[in-house]
């Protein structure tokens, strides 16, 4: 039997990067001899990117915000159960664009419901279930949305939000990064992808090591 693979979640808010160091992070592990199933949230199953959609697309204002956490939550379940915990199961390192800190951020701390409630829900549908590793990365808000305009699509529900919406997100993701060093890392995102990439992979490798050999 093949050992557990590593369950790494990568965290920001709006235009941080996260999509964009994913593709180099494979391509390095790979060298490694790590295999790695890549998956996103909200979605990576195909019940939970129907629900995506419900999330992503329409008005700013179309969810209360617990009705947006159990929708989420909903899907992140069917996300562990058909698609993470499988790969994890077969050996396969999972690298994950968004997971549970998303909710905690957006749905705990930018809307307030808390980061106590979102624990306990998480607590309800997953139990301790939380990533090996999470690299979180920080850009000024400006910065972030500013990037994400670069993009197109209409999965442009989060980034209507208010500008002091925004402002909360960035700071609930340093203050969860402050309050679980043993599995975050906060990354300056601000700089050119590469410095970005460089960054998140000594984070890696301080907390794998075999990742350093
Ligand atoms: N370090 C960087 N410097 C400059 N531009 C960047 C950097 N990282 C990403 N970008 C660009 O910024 C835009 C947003 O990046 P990306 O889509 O990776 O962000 P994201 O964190 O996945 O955002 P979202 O949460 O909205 O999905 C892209 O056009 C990307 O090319
Ligand atoms: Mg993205």
């Amino acid at each position: 039997m093949s050992q557990r693979g590593k369950f790494i979640s990568l965290e920001g808010g709006e235009g941080a990067g996260k999509s964009t160091q994913i593709a180099p992070l494979v391509a390095w592990l790979g060298e490694r001899g790590i295999s790695t199933k890549v998956t996103r949230e909200p979605g990576g199953s195909p019940g939970a990117e129907e629900i995506r959609t419900l999330l992503v697309t329409g008005d700013p204002s179309r969810w209360s915000p617990v009705t947006e956490a159990l929708l989420l939550y909903a899907a992140r379940r069917d996300h562990v159960d058909r698609t993470i915990e499988p790969a994890l199961a077969a050996g396969s390192w999972v690298l994950c664009d968004r997971f549970a800190d998303s909710s905690v951020a957006y749905q705990g701390f930018a809307y307030g419901l808390g980061d106590h409630w979102v624990h306990a829900l998480h607590e309800s549908v997953l139990g301790s279930f939380w990533p090996d590793a999470t690299l979180i990365l920080d850009v000024p808000v400006e910065l972030g949305l500013a990037r994400a305009k670069t993009r197109h699509g209409d999965e442009d529900r989060y980034e209507r939000m208010d500008r002091s919406f925004h402002e909360r997100l960035r700071e609930g993701y340093r203050a969860i990064a402050a309050h679980a060093p043993q599995r975050c890392t906060l990354i300056d995102a601000s700089r050119d992808a590469e410095a970005v990439q460089s960054d998140m992979r000594a984070a890696l490798v301080g907390r794998f090591p075999e990742l350093g050999r």
